[in-house]
């Protein structure tokens, strides 16, 4: 196996950065819901944060499994001023929408590198980013249908409590 070409070595590492970046900030997100009614979304904010962290260290360990230095740098404090639960998944979206995008540059230098392990790794992450924007979008559109009506927010933080239940029954292999 040949070693990472520099430039799939400086993405791979950068993607630890922003796996942890999520991981923190879906942290915050949890946080804010804890000072809320709604305990079930701070659930599945905290279950998307600690997704986030085994992300990271996929990343991790494959650098270190290819002999290559892992580089470590800082990790911005998250946003934690939000109004509204649609407020938080919609910002969770956007977050998702360019983990996305930083995936597919990394596919493509692993594509222009000839890295097919690169890609096999990748490959797992492609899946992924399709399940949890699903998941993600999912909420929004059911949470402009019940709006500001307690009873409908009450009922979908309910559902939110078991995320990974129902996310894990469609998760890629090794979620
Ligand atoms: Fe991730
Ligand atoms: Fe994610």
């Amino acid at each position: 196996m040949s070693s990472l070409a520099p430039e799939l070595h400086a993405l791979l590492n950068a993607q630890i950065n922003k796996e942890m970046a999520a991981s923190y900030s879906y942290l915050a997100m949890s946080a804010w819901f804890e000072e809320t009614p709604y305990g079930g979304f701070a659930q599945w904010m905290l279950a998307q944060s600690q997704e986030e962290t085994t992300h990271a260290m996929k990343f991790y360990h494959f650098l270190i499994d290819r002999g290559s230095q892992v580089e470590f740098d800082a990790i911005s404090a998250p946003n934690r001023d939000y109004s509204s639960a649609l407020e938080v998944f919609e910002t969770s979206l956007e977050q998702e929408v360019e983990v996305t995008a930083s995936i597919h540059r990394l596919y493509d230098a692993a594509e222009t590198h000839r890295d097919h392990e690169s890609k096999n790794l990748l490959n797992w992450f492609l899946d992924e980013e399709v399940e949890e924007e699903k998941a993600v979008q999912k909420m929004i559109d059911r949470l402009k249908l019940v709006g500001d009506n307690p009873v409908g927010l009450l009922q979908l933080d309910q559902e939110a409590a078991l995320p990974k239940l129902l996310i894990a029954t469609n998760a890629p292999e090794g979620n």
